[in-house]
C-alpha cells in the first residue's frame, strides 16, 4: 500500500504540469456543475414542483407569473424574490434551502397558511425601485458596494438605469407623470401619504386584481367628497391621458391623427361610459347600440379583434428586434440610432396597448400608429441585417 502511494506521488512529480492541468479542469468542472445546479434551482420549473396550482393565489405563484407582463419581459422569480447583487442572490438561495426543509417538516395546511398571508415586506419597495427608477438603482448600488455580477445568473444583477428602463420602454416612475397610460405623480403620492408600491399595485403578479379595483383605490380620495383641487370622478380625462389622447388623435411620436368619429360629433367620455357614477366604469359593446343600430356591435368587434391581433403580432416582432439589437451590441456594432428608433416605436406601441380598448376609442388613429410601429421595426431589422 505504502509503496503504491509513493509510486503515485513520484508519478505526479514527473508529470507536474499534467497534474496541475487536471486539477484545474476538475475545479472548473466542479464550479460549472454548481453553477448549473444554481441555475436549475432558480428556474420557475423548479419552483413549480412545490408551487404547482393553476390560476391565482396561494400555490399558483408560477402559473400566475407565467401570464404576467413581467414574465413576458423576462423578469423571473429571483429577480423579485432575491435582493440585487451576488450577496442577495446567495441569500435567496439559502431561503430556498429553508423552503425545502419546511416542505418536508410542515403540514400542507401550515404551508397554505404561510402562502395565503405573505409578509407585506416580502418584496420591499426598494426591490421595485431598483428596476423602475434611476434614483433607486443608483442608491442601492451606492449602499451595497460589492460586485453586482460575476457570471450572468439572472436579469436583476445587470439592471443599470436609465438604460434598462429606456430599452424596455418604461418610465422613471419617480420622475415621469405619464405612466402606463395614466397621468399620475408617483413621487407626490408616495411621499405625501407615505405609501408603498403594494398599496396600489396590490396583487401584482400573483393575485387577481381588476382595473376597477385600482380606480376605486384612487376614488378613496378622488371622489366628489372634498373641495381640494385634486381631480374628481367626473374628470376622466385628467387621469386617463392615453385614452384622452386616443380620442383626440394625438400623443404618438411622429404620427399625425384626427379626432375619433364620435369625439368629432361631440360624444364625450360620459357619452359611452354611462355607468361610471354607479361604479360600472367599463362599458361593453352594447353601449354602441345606445346611439346606433344593433349591427354596430359588429363594428365594435371587428375593430377590437383586428387591433388585438396586430398588437400580439407586433409584440412578437418587438422581442425579435430587441434580441437582434442586443446581439449587434455584443458584436460592438453601432446601434445608437437603431435603439433610439426602437424606443420611439416601443413608446407608440405602448400608447395603443395602454389605451386598453384595442382601437375602439379611435380605430383609424390606432391603426396609423401601429403602421408606424411596424415600419420602424422593419427598418431596424433591415438596417441590421444589411450591415452583416
Ligand atoms: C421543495 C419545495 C419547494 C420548492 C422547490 C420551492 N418552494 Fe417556495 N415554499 C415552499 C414552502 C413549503 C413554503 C412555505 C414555508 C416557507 O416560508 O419556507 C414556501 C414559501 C415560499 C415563499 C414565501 C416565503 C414567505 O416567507 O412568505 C416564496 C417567496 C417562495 N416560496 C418562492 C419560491 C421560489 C421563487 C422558488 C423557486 C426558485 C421556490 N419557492 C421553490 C416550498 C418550496
Ligand atoms: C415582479 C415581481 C415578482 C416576480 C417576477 C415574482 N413574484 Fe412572487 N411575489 C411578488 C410580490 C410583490 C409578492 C407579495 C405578495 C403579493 O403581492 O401577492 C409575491 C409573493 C410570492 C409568494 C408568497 C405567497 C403568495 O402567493 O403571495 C410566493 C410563493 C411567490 N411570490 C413565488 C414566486 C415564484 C415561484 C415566482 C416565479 C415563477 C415569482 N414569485 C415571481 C412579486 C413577484
Ligand atoms: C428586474 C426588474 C424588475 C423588477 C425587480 C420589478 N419590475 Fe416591474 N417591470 C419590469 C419590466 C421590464 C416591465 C415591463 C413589462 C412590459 O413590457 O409590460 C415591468 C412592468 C411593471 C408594471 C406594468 C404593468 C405590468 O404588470 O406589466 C408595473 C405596475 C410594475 N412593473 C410594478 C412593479 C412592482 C410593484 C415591483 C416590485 C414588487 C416590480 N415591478 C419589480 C421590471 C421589473
Ligand atoms: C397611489 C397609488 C400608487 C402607488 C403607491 C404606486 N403606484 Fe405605480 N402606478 C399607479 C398608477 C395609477 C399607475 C398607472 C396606471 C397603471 O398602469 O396601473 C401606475 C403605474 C406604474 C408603472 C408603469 C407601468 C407601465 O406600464 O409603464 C410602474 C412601473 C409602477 N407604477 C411602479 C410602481 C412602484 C415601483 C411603486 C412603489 C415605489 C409604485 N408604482 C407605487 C399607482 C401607484
Ligand atoms: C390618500 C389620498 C389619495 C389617494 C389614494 C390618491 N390621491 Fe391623487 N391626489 C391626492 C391629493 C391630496 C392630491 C393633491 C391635490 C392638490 O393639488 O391640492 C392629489 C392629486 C392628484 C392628481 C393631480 C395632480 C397632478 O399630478 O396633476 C392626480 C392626476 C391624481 N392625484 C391621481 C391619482 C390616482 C390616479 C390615484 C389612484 C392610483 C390617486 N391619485 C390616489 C390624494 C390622493
Ligand atoms: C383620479 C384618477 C381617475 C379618474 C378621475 C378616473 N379614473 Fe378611471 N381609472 C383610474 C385608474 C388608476 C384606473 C386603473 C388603470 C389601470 O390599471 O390601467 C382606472 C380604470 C378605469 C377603467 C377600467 C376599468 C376596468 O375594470 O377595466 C375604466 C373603464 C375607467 N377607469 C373609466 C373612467 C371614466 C369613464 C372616468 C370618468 C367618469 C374615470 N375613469 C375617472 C383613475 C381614474
Ligand atoms: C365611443 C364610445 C366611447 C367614448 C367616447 C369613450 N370611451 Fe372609453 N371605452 C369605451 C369602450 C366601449 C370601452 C371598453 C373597450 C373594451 O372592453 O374593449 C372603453 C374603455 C375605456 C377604458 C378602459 C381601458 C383599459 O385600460 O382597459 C378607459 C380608462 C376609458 N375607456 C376612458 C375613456 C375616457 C377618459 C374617455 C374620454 C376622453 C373615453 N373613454 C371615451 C367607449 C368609449
Ligand atoms: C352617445 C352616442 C354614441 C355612442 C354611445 C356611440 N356612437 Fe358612434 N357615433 C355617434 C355620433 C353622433 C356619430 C356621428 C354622426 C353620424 O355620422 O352618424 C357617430 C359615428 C359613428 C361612426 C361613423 C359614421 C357611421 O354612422 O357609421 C361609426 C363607425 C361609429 N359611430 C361606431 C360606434 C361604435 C362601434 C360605438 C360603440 C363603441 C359607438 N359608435 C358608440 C354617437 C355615438
Amino acid at each position: 500500500m505504502g509503496a503504491n502511494v509513493k509510486d503515485l506521488l513520484a508519478w505526479c512529480r514527473r508529470h507536474l504540469i499534467l497534474v496541475i492541468v487536471l486539477t484545474l479542469v476538475s475545479i472548473v468542472g466542479f464550479v460549472y456543475v454548481n453553477i448549473q445546479v444554481l441555475h436549475m434551482t432558480s428556474e420557475p420549473e423548479f419552483c413549480h414542483l412545490c408551487h404547482p396550482e393553476k390560476g391565482f393565489g396561494a400555490l399558483a405563484e408560477v402559473d400566475s407569473w407565467e401570464h404576467s407582463g413581467h414574465a413576458e419581459a423576462g423578469v423571473s422569480c429571483l429577480d423579485c424574490h432575491g435582493r440585487p447583487g451576488i450577496v442577495g442572490y446567495v441569500k435567496a438561495k439559502l431561503g430556498g434551502l429553508k423552503d425545502t426543509y419546511m416542505q418536508l417538516t410542515i403540514t400542507p395546511e401550515e404551508k397554505l397558511n404561510i402562502l395565503e398571508n405573505p409578509d407585506e415586506h416580502l418584496v420591499p419597495s426598494e426591490q421595485c425601485t431598483f428596476c423602475h427608477t434611476d434614483e433607486g438603482n443608483a442608491e442601492y448600488r451606492k449602499k451595497h458596494k460589492y460586485t453586482m455580477q460575476v457570471v450572468e445568473m439572472r436579469m436583476l444583477d445587470s439592471v443599470k438605469n436609465p438604460e434598462f428602463r429606456e430599452r424596455k420602454g418604461l418610465p422613471d416612475i419617480m420622475e415621469d407623470n405619464f405612466v402606463g397610460g395614466t397621468h399620475f405623480n408617483h413621487r407626490f403620492h408616495i411621499e405625501t401619504f407615505d405609501m408603498e408600491c403594494n398599496n396600489c399595485h396590490f396583487g401584482l403578479i400573483h393575485r387577481a386584481q381588476s382595473k376597477s379595483d385600482r380606480m376605486n383605490m384612487c376614488l378613496i380620495c378622488h371622489a366628489e367628497n372634498d373641495d381640494s383641487s385634486a381631480p374628481q370622478l367626473a374628470d376622466c380625462q385628467t387621469c386617463h391621458e392615453a385614452q384622452y389622447d386616443m380620442n383626440l388623435g394625438k400623443g404618438a411620436k411622429g404620427v399625425a391623427g384626427e379626432q375619433s368619429l364620435m369625439w368629432a360629433a361631440d360624444v364625450r367620455c360620459e357619452g359611452c361610459h354611462t355607468g361610471a357614477e354607479e361604479g360600472q366604469f367599463r362599458p361593453t359593446s352594447d353601449t354602441c347600440t345606445n346611439c346606433h343600430e344593433a349591427d354596430y356591435v359588429d363594428i365594435f368587434n371587428d375593430w377590437a379583434s383586428e387591433t388585438k391581433s396586430r398588437l400580439e403580432e407586433l409584440n412578437l416582432i418587438r422581442s425579435e428586434v430587441e434580441l437582434l439589437l442586443k446581439e449587434a451590441d455584443k458584436r460592438k456594432r453601432t446601434t445608437a440610432d437603431a435603439w433610439k428608433r426602437y424606443e420611439k416605436a416601443l413608446y407608440n406601441f405602448r400608447l395603443v396597448r395602454n389605451d386598453g380598448t384595442h382601437g375602439v376609442h379611435n380605430n383609424e388613429y390606432a391603426n396609423a400608429i401601429l403602421d408606424s410601429v411596424a415600419t420602424d421595426f422593419r427598418e431596424i431589422q433591415k438596417g441590421l441585417n444589411e450591415a452583416w
